[in-house]
Order: C-alpha cells, then sequence, then structure tokens
C-alpha cells in the first residue's frame, strides 16, 4: 500500500432531478448501482469510506451522515469513515482525500458517496441553505447567493472582452442539448438559442437557462491503490494529476477583477504538471459551469484558449463532438444538474464510463483524457485529471 498509482475501480449514479426519493434513498441506490458496476466488489470488501455532501443537516434534517451512509451503503469500515464537505467542491475533494488515504498507505480501497437532498418544498429554504456556504456576517446577510454574484462576473467580463449574451446563450445550448443523450440528466429537453435568450431574466444578465439547476442526486466511485485495481478489472480509470487552490474567501476579499480566476489558471497548471500532459492532450473536459460565463471562463483560464476569447472559443464550435475538446458531454450542471456534493464524484463516473468506452449515445470516441474541475469560490478550485492509462 501506499505505492504506484490510484485508479477508479467502480462507479455508479441516480436519476437527477426532483425526486421523491429521501437522503437516504439517494445514498442507498447510488451505492447499489456503484457494486452493480464491478461485481468483483462486494461491501464486505470495503474497509474504507468517504461521504461528501454538503448541508444534510439542513436539507435532510440529517446530522453524522459517514457512518450512516456507509451503513446504507452495507458497508462496516474498519479502517476510516469520514465526511468531507467543501461546498460545491466536495465531490473532488473527496476522491482527492481517497487518492491520498491510498497514498499514505492508510488503506488500498476506497468507497466515496456524493449525495445531496436539494429540493425541499420551499424554494425561500433552497436559498437559504445556499447562503450558508457564505460569510454569515460579510455577506450572506446581506442576501448574496451564486447567481447574483456570478452576474457580476459575466458583467465584468463582457464590459473587459467584449464577451456577448449570445456567446453565454450557447454553453447552456450546448450542454442543454448534450444531455439529451444522458438518461440521468435532469433536463432532457434540449434547447435553443433563442430560448437560452429569452428565458426568464434572474440577475442580469443571467437568465434562468444560464443558470445551474438544483437538483437531488447521488453518484459514488470506489478508488482503488493501482495493485488492487488490477485486480479487481481489465479497466482501471487512472488519477493523473490533482491540484487544489484557494487564493481568497470570502467573496469581498477576492480581488478586483472578477473576470480572472488566477487560483484556476494556477490549479491547472499543477494538475498538468503532475499528470505530464497539457490542454491539448485533453479529449474530455467536465468542469464547473455553475453558470454559463463560469465555463467561458475555464476554458481561458485551463489554457484552451487566450484570455478573454472564451466567448469566441464557444461560438467557433471548438468544445463540441468534432472539435477540438468535448466540454461537458453529460450535460454539466447546467442541464445534468448540480446536487452540490455529489457533482464531483457525478464527474469521476463521467470520467469512468467514458475513459472505458462504456457512456452510450454521448460516447466521446477515443477519449484518453478527461478533465474534472469544481469551484467552490471565485478563488478555490479543485481539478482531478484521468487518463485510461
Ligand atoms: C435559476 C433558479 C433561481 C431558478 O429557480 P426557481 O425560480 O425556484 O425555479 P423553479 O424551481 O420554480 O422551476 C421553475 C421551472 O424552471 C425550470 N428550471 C429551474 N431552474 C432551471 C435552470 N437552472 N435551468 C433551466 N430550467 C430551470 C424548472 O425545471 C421548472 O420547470 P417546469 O415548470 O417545467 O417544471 C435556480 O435554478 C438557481 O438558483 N440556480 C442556481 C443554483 C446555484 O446557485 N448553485 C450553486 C452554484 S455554485
Amino acid at each position: 500500500m501506499g505505492k504506484g498509482r490510484v485508479a477508479l475501480v467502480a462507479a455508479g449514479i441516480t436519476k437527477f432531478g426532483k425526486r421523491a426519493a429521501t437522503f437516504r434513498d439517494l445514498i442507498a441506490e447510488a451505492g447499489k448501482a456503484t457494486f452493480d458496476s464491478n461485481k468483483k466488489i462486494s461491501p464486505k470488501d470495503v474497509k474504507a469510506f468517504i461521504i461528501s455532501t454538503v448541508y444534510p443537516e439542513r436539507s435532510a434534517y440529517q446530522g453524522h451522515p459517514a457512518p450512516l451512509a456507509a451503513e446504507w451503503c452495507g458497508v462496516r469500515p474498519t479502517e476510516f469513515h469520514e465526511r468531507v464537505e467543501n461546498q460545491c467542491g466536495s465531490g473532488t475533494s473527496a476522491i482527492r482525500t481517497a487518492y491520498a488515504a491510498i497514498m499514505a498507505g492508510l488503506t488500498d480501497l476506497v468507497m466515496v458517496i456524493g449525495a445531496e437532498k436539494v429540493m425541499v418544498p420551499s424554494h425561500q429554504e433552497i436559498f437559504l441553505n445556499a447562503m450558508g456556504g457564505g460569510d454569515r456576517e460579510w455577506e450572506s446577510c446581506f442576501g448574496v447567493t451564486p447567481p447574483p454574484l456570478f452576474a457580476m462576473v459575466a458583467q465584468a467580463h463582457m464590459q473587459k472582452y467584449g464577451t456577448t449574451e449570445e456567446q453565454l446563450a450557447m454553453v447552456s445550448v450546448k450542454n442543454h442539448n448534450h444531455s439529451l443523450k444522458n438518461p440521468h440528466a435532469h433536463h432532457q429537453k434540449g434547447a435553443t438559442l433563442e430560448q437560452v435568450m429569452t428565458s426568464r431574466m434572474i440577475a442580469s444578465p443571467l437568465k434562468l437557462f444560464d443558470c445551474s439547476t438544483n437538483t437531488d442526486g447521488a453518484a459514488g466511485v470506489i478508488v482503488a491503490s493501482e495493485e488492487r485495481a488490477r485486480a479487481l478489472t481489465d479497466n482501471p480509470v487512472y488519477i493523473l494529476g490533482t491540484a487544489q487552490v484557494s487564493d481568497a474567501y470570502p467573496w469581498a476579499n477576492y480581488p478586483k477583477d472578477w473576470s480572472s480566476w488566477p487560483a484556476l489558471k494556477f490549479a491547472g497548471e499543477k494538475a498538468y504538471k503532475m499528470a505530464g500532459i497539457g490542454p491539448k492532450d485533453v479529449d474530455i473536459a467536465d468542469t464547473h459551469d455553475c453558470f454559463t460565463i463560469s465555463e467561458i471562463i475555464e476554458y481561458e483560464e485551463l489554457g484552451f484558449c487566450k484570455k478573454g476569447e472564451g466567448g469566441k472559443f464557444i461560438e467557433e464550435g471548438r468544445v463540441d463532438y468534432g472539435g477540438e475538446v468535448v466540454w461537458a458531454p453529460s450535460g454539466g450542471l447546467i442541464a445534468c444538474g448540480h446536487p452540490f456534493g455529489a457533482t464531483g464524484i457525478r464527474q469521476g463516473y463521467e470520467a469512468f464510463i467514458q475513459l472505458r468506452g462504456e457512456a452510450g449515445d454521448r460516447q466521446v470516441e477515443g477519449a484518453e483524457i478527461f478533465l474534472g474541475h469544481n469551484l467552490s469560490g471565485l478563488g478555490e478550485h479543485h481539478i482531478l485529471i484521468y487518463g485510461r492509462n
């Protein structure tokens, strides 16, 4: 233990959407789907367990979720059980924690489940829950939630670089059309440019379809040492590189220019270096499209195009099937949905099926490198790069 590489050996997911399922139901469903994906692993083989979840105390009235979630998956951990919470970046943080535990020699196999019950009956309650992730005394008390925050980011980018509302809308059209091929996605109706442009204004210039979707959902992966992985599957999906950078929180402390995210640039460079690759090697990117403007800035900071040219990059069709890289084939947070603690694990699931050639209608042919990214603030970024070899 503690040597060599680390890989995903199993992955499963629930349907995302407005679910009648409880927090417990979602976890049990994701746990079963994860075990179903690799019949060589049963719950009794799992001795280390991580749950990624952001606010079950508020939305499901459930604290202390790690041992409970393990039990709901049929697992009795004897090496460790932990909860990882890092707001919208929790899922990627949780897989990184499993990676670190394996590299440290604490275990050679970890089950990681991400789950969130977001859709509570009162919409006000959903917003109040979201405000729990901001600085209570300096920001949340003034009503700052992600839509107005990212609207200011979009305004800054439009002002500085001439990015247009149509270019923002193109991200949504792409992601909504990708989700048509994802049976687990929340939205499965697709979208046209006109539909996005004429959708209800949320926080100018962001309209309904520019926003990620509140959704219930859960996903799971099993992470193993290379030696264990080789014994459990012929097609492990390796973690090639990872990085986590934080340079300012709360938002008021963020540097003046909100249209640039230097922490993401730094995180990308670190993860590429660790993986021994560059942006040109990436076949699929599944980044934190919490709002359309975020995906545009992510093209830039992750080195896929020059700073300020993200709008042009989507307009030229370079991030879709047939382009240089396929961005968010699942539909991303915008159309597949964003159950906070599950999102990074959902990206791990997507890496697992895409790099093994098991993604069905949305398969990116010959994909070898997958870049997953979450943000949990403009200056907090979490990256995992997965590879077939
Ligand atoms: C944009 C937003 C405010 C809309 O919420 P809302 O006004 O409460 O919308 P509702 O839940 O009442 O949904 C009304 C309709 O719009 C649809 N809808 C809701 N959010 C949507 C979205 N983001 N994109 C597309 N359609 C959406 C619903 O499916 C529903 O359609 P239906 O009537 O056909 O069932 C909400 O989606 C939001 O807050 N998104 C951002 C979430 C966020 O900040 N996450 C953290 C990011 S870091």
